[in-house]
């Protein structure tokens, strides 16, 4: 059984006001999980920062509802509410250390401020415990400069996780670093998801990411959320086209004549493509265009994409997608809105 951490119910953010109006979200509506890696993916100002901050509360909705933990945040005064935000920490894209503390430093800064784990050898013994996790026992006493992007933002986590928070709010978390370090912060977010419990929100523009460890998505474009589901189901068969562009970055640019019909086929990783029209063509003597493909493998399993042309001949292409519509894990759908 899932349970809900964090719900958002019709929430709106509006900046400013007159000709500088910008409405940065709009209706959102979200449930997350407890103990999901969930995603929110989007271009360059489609409100992803405004959205992880009004999770946190670090910036007021305009309107609508921020529950974590079945509480609503967005009904709470200050005091409660900085306790209730113990509950939720945050790592950025820049790191966010402070230059003239050494990491153990950094870590106990968190627990100094909030009171908890008691005396300062208790915090720091809980720093030590936490340079561990995170791999660095080493670096205790190096200061920021001393330490490369990803240590930086390894020290930047175990800060982030010093108070045992439930929630760790991700925003653009590996976006300044190499694939290689992007790879080994995103294993230790995992671990430290499966591991300690903890829900993880991952904001990011990049889909990469979101493969590699989110459970589910949420596609957010001109502060709206166009689809959200499974990762595996919105990236082999995006339905919008904010998802589409954001899956296939390339353009599903299709040359056909107006007069072909489209199926569009999704799969689920039990099977692949070229096969199936090979079998088409040779069992039922039905050739089908290959308008464009796109698979690719998420976790251990193949999916992808891909758009065919039927038949002119109506008979055949009725044919073609009974055919198509009974092979074991692809869904075929016909398709009418794909750029032309
Ligand atoms: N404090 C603010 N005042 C006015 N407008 C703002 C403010 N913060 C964000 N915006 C606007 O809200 C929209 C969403 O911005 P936001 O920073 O949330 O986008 P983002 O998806 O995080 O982008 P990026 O990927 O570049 O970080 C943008 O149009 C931005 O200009
Ligand atoms: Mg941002």
């Amino acid at each position: 059984m899932s349970e809900t951490i964090i719900r958002i119910e019709h929430l709106y953010k509006t900046f400013g006001t007159g000709d500088g109006k910008v409405e940065a979200l709009q209706d959102i509506n979200l449930d997350i999980q407890k103990g999901e890696i969930f995603g929110i993916i989007g271009l360059s100002g489609a409100g992803k920062s405004t959205l992880v901050r009004c999770i946190n509360l670090l910036e007021r909705p305009t309107s609508g509802t921020v529950t974590v933990d079945g509480q609503e945040l967005t009904a709470l005064k200050e005091k409660d509410l900085r306790k209730a935000r113990r509950g939720m920490s945050m790592i950025f894209q820049g790191f966010n250390l402070l230059m003239q503390r050494t990491s153990l430093q950094n870590i106990c800064f968190p627990l100094e401020l909030s009171g908890g784990k008691g005396d300062k050898a208790a915090r720091e013994k809980r720093a030590k415990e936490l340079l561990e996790i995170v791999g660095l026992p080493d670096k205790a006493d190096a200061y920021p400069v001393q330490l490369s992007g990803g240590q930086k933002q390894r020290i930047a986590i175990a800060r982030a996780l010093a108070d045992n928070p439930q929630v760790l709010l991700c925003d653009e978390a590996t976006s300044a670093l190499d694939p290689t370090t992007t790879q080994s912060i995103l294993d230790l977010l995992k671990k430290i998801n499966r591991e300690m419990g903890v829900t993880v929100v991952v904001i990011t523009h990049e889909m990469r990411v979101v493969e590699q460890i989110c459970d589910r998505v949420a596609i957010l474009d001109g502060g709206v959320i166009q689809e959200q589901g499974d990762v595996s189901e919105i990236f082999s068969n995006p339905r919008t086209e904010a998802g589409r562009r954001l899956v296939m970055p390339n353009g599903e640019k299709i040359h056909v004549l107006p007069e072909n019909r489209l199926v569009r086929l999704a799969f689920n990783g039990t099977t692949s493509g070229e096969p199936i029209i090979a079998r088409l063509a040779a069992q039922q003597g039905i050739c089908l265009n290959i308008i464009s493909a796109d698979t690719r493998t998420i976790g251990d399993k193949s999916f992808g994409t891909m758009v065919l042309g039927l038949p002119q001949d109506e008979t055949e292409a009725a044919r073609a997608l009974i055919y198509l519509r009974e092979i074991p894990g692809v869904t075929a759908e016909e398709v009418t809105d794909l750029v032309q």
